[in-house]
């Protein structure tokens, strides 16, 4: 094939680079120390610092082919995908930039030679249509006295209402940071009909296609009213490397180029679909890309910030999967033909194919259930609905109890074309938000109250003991000058050696004093920046600026310190074990155990256990020294330290090394050799939602004690089988054998007892109006019994009203059994109703079974018998009437 989209990239690159540019890799999809944008969004990104003119720059040209993803903030196609033929989630963008070099003119006719020039792309030159800012005459000037557009196809766009630079010829980053104005060159499909700027305007997305996007960056946005000009003006431009490969391609849809349509080909094996312009099968083509490069990145599902993204794409791709007939480990099979395919290109994808498995099997197997049951709901909503609307409330409903997510409701009903009251579904998640958070209405107010702008630097990583001095002071949630003997309190001071609970570990206790003054610290906690010693004064009195000693409980800290070792070892151990799919979930350490949860799909077996077990325990034994030291995000990337990276961390951060085995971004503390953990036993291990595992363990002279007692406890049930302690499974083994013959005996016995029993009973049966009556008391009977002699009679006598009654010393039990043929006129249960008013008693069943219980005086027991007899009488009907 010729122009394939590989060679477009290279000869892309190629021309800049001839034309004086420096070819720089992609970066990240995740952007380096940059919180304002979640995901790389254009090429641009890479080199924002160079723009603001606030990091020097290495270049004045460069040229790059930047991996993005639009599926958040400011740029945002995830809804557009598959339903047009240009907008994907996951995409490249090839780019030339230019700092403070050359600006307008050079930028429009380098693209205008790259775009056109036989040598080059060789674009039909009628074919191009231009958009410049309304306002920018020079850029107007230079298509057409330079390049000699013609003026009808140069349009001028302007602003949207009526303010300035809200315009799609203004292109801006974010909602902060490099902007300015922009032209955009279009490619015309439909070169056969003779267009005008007002069909260019309405026609822009069916036969016009953007292909590249020149932007003169020369402002910095600062906030969504206010511009500040930069210091010297730059050059960005983006075009969309399957755009231009449509284009090039001769295609009309970037779904047909070449890379796409290896990937539908390969996913339309897996479905019943043979024509590849399914819409669900450019979705998952374009989504699966997404997945790839995301986890490739270290992303992974989850409910927050980049996880939930990538969560997002996952699950709407499953809905499209599921739609043409893809049901069960699809991912599993897919994702390496694909990684295969994209690896021809993006070699590096392969050394985590594991991984990008692994993480779409979970989340796979994890959603499957969810989507299938939310479809069947929402088909049958969709199906009653007499208006083509669904309900907030459904909507709520499918999510809230179900976990079915609301975009995909939304995606479902938008291509069904079903409209969903959104107003009524934020009023439902209102409410329920509110319900759900009338129990913390407290610990909310008191978090408000304590607001202070301030910082505690927290020295307690080396120093148990330090001098500090008072800041504030907190009683009853008011700011006070002073706290005195016996008063519960705040204490917040300018430094301290107390931890403050985070990260999982649990904040320090201890105590504050000076002179004889003492203040027993009962937890530390974080009120923002700084720290809160929540506690008692037991002896004197403590005022602000007051100097004293900040003394923690040594103890209780080695044990938090070796848990949150422990903690880093197990981490370690797991993903040796079980693989990089284990993502920490949550961690909880304290001094007496610790508990870590992470995801993980399937069941973990004792050996597995054991595994962990003697892995954390082999790193203790060999007594690693664990350090802490501070280095940069980046660095610490490169050491492949253990993180959220999808969280936000400072430009510099703490590592926790324990020599090679565990390197992780942690803030705790830590003992200083992994021998002083001492012993690590696992005591718990459990799921606690599907696909999240939770361990809990504990360490040191508590394992040792937990060892103990179950030592102990094997001693005493050895004692009471009078066997040896490692004779034990082989007694009871035995004594289940024995106690099963003994079972069989004892039912074989009663059951003859029960023939006799009947037997005996047969003859007292009565006739009411020709139906057969049986009442009979026993003593001491167990309720089974009395239920097979209720089943055996009913057989035996056909049709039959049966009552027993069971006496046991005060108490008794009563089992009614009516025969079929007389439910009609009286019921079992209506018997025991009956029954039990007279006895102040309880009960319950069914028609032809029914049994209750009470206390019962025997001497009312004729009595009461002799008026459910004539009540009996009274329901039954004559046999001959
Ligand atoms: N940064 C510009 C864009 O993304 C080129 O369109």
């Amino acid at each position: 094939m010729k122009n394939t989209t590989n060679e477009i990239r290279q000869k892309f690159l190629k021309f800049f680079e001839k034309k004086g540019h420096t070819i720089l890799p992609s970066s990240s999809l995740i952007p380096a120390n940059d919180s304002t944008l979640l995901f790389t969004n254009a090429g641009m990104n890479q080199f924002k610092d160079f723009f603001l003119n606030t990091e020097k720059k290495k270049y004045s040209r460069i040229t790059t082919a930047q991996r993005c993803l639009r599926t958040g903030g400011k740029h945002n196609d995830l809804e557009n995908v598959g339903y047009t033929e240009r907008h994907h989630t996951f995409f490249e963008m090839l780019g030339n930039f230019s700092f403070d070099d050359y600006f307008k003119k050079e930028a429009i006719m380098y693209a205008w030679e790259l775009l056109t020039s036989k040598e080059w792309f060789n674009i039909n030159k009628n074919k191009l249509w231009i958009s410049v800012y309304k306002d920018d005459e020079e850029t107007y000037n230079i298509w057409l006295n330079v390049i000699k557009v013609p003026a009808e196809r140069i349009i001028r766009i302007g602003d949207k209402n009526n303010t300035k630079y809200n315009s799609e010829n203004f292109w801006q980053m974010g909602d902060t940071g490099p902007c300015g104005p922009c032209t955009e060159i279009f490619y015309n499909y439909n070169i056969k009909k003779h267009y005008n700027s007002n069909d260019f305007l309405e026609n822009k997305n069916e036969y016009f296609i953007e292909i590249w996007n020149i932007v003169f960056i020369e402002y910095n946005r600062i906030s969504s009213t206010k511009l500040i000009p930069l210091k010297y003006k730059s050059i960005d431009t983006g075009m969309g490397l399957e755009r231009i490969a449509s284009v090039l391609q001769n295609v009309k849809s970037n779904y047909e180029i070449d890379i796409f349509q290896k990937l539908i080909h390969n996913i339309s094996h897996f479905s019943n679909i043979k024509n590849l312009n399914n819409i669900s099968l450019k979705i998952i083509s374009d989504h699966i890309r997404s997945c790839i490069f995301l986890i490739y990145e270290n992303i992974i599902p989850s409910n927050e910030h980049r996880g939930y993204i990538l969560r997002r794409i996952i699950r709407r791709m499953l809905r499209h999967a599921y739609k043409i007939g893809i049901k069960k480990n699809f991912f599993y099979k897919i994702a390496p033909v694909l990684i295969e395919k994209l690896s021809e290109n993006f070699k590096f994808l392969k050394e985590k194919e594991k991984k990008i498995k692994e993480i779409l099997k979970i989340e796979e197997i994890q959603f499957s259930e969810t989507l299938e049951k939310g479809l069947k709901i929402l088909n049958t909503e969709i199906n009653k609905t007499s208006n083509k609307k669904i309900s907030g409330k459904t909507v709520f409903h499918l999510y809230d109890t179900f976990g079915f997510p609301v975009d995909l409701t939304l995606d479902i009903c938008r291509e069904k074309k079903i409209k969903v009251d959104l107003n009524s579904y934020y009023l439902e998640k209102e409410k329920q938000k509110k319900q759900s958070n009338i129990g913390n209405k407290f610990y909310e107010n008191y978090n408000n109250i304590i607001n202070i702008n301030d910082n505690c630097i927290f020295e307690g990583y080396k120093k148990n003991i330090i001098t500090a001095s008072i800041k504030y002071i907190y009683v009853n949630k008011n700011s006070v000058s002073s706290i005195s003997e016996g008063e519960d309190g705040i204490i917040f001071l300018d430094k301290t050696s107390f931890y403050p609970e985070s990260g999982g570990q649990i904040g320090d206790i201890g105590e504050l004093y000076y002179k004889n003054s003492r203040f027993i610290v009962e937890n530390t906690k974080k009120y923002g920046n700084t720290i809160g010693h929540i506690g008692k004064v037991i002896i004197g009195t403590f005022k602000i600026n007051n100097v004293l000693y900040t003394k923690i409980n040594k103890l209780h800290r080695h044990q938090i310190q070796i848990n949150h070792s422990a903690t880093h070892l197990l981490h370690s151990a797991l993903r040796n074990i079980l693989g990089e799919v284990v993502a920490q979930k949550g961690s909880l350490v304290t001094n007496t155990r610790l508990r870590f949860d992470f995801s993980y799909p399937k069941i973990l077996n004792l050996s597995d256990i054991q595994k962990i077990e003697n892995i954390v325990n082999t790193e203790i034994q060999k007594n690693n020294l664990i350090k802490a030291q501070n280095c940069s995000l980046e660095e610490a990337k490169k050491k492949k330290a253990i993180a959220l990276f999808e969280n936000k961390y400072d430009s510099i951060v703490r590592v926790v090394f324990i020599k090679n085995f565990s390197i992780e971004l942690c803030g705790g503390t830590h003992t200083t050799r992994t021998g002083n953990i001492g012993l690590f036993k696992i005591i718990e291990h459990s799921s606690i939602s599907s696909g999240i595992k939770r361990i809990e363990a504990i360490t040191g002279f508590k394992a040792i004690k937990f060892l103990h007692d179950q030592e102990n406890n094997i001693k005493n049930i050895s004692i009471s089988l009078k066997t040896k302690s490692t004779n034990i499974k082989e007694k009871i083994e035995k004594l289940i054998i024995k106690i099963k013959y003994l079972e069989n005996k004892v039912n074989m016995l009663q059951a003859k007892e029960n023939r006799y029993q009947i037997k005996k009973m047969i003859k007292n049966i009565e006739n009411i109006k020709g139906a057969k009556l049986l009442i009979n008391t026993f003593k001491n009977y167990d309720y089974q019994s009395l239920r097979s002699i209720i089943d055996q009679l009913k057989k035996d006598l056909k049709s039959a009203i049966i009552i027993l009654i069971n006496k046991n010393n005060d108490n008794f039990n009563i089992i009614t059994g009516v025969t079929k043929d007389l439910i009609e006129q009286i019921t079992a249960l209506e018997i025991i109703k009956n029954f039990i008013q007279h006895t102040n008693g309880k009960g319950g069943g069914k028609k032809e079974i029914a049994e209750g219980g009470g206390c019962l005086n025997i001497i009312n027991l004729s009595k009461i018998l002799k008026i459910i007899k004539s009540w009996i009488n009274s329901k039954l009907k004559n046999k001959n009437t």
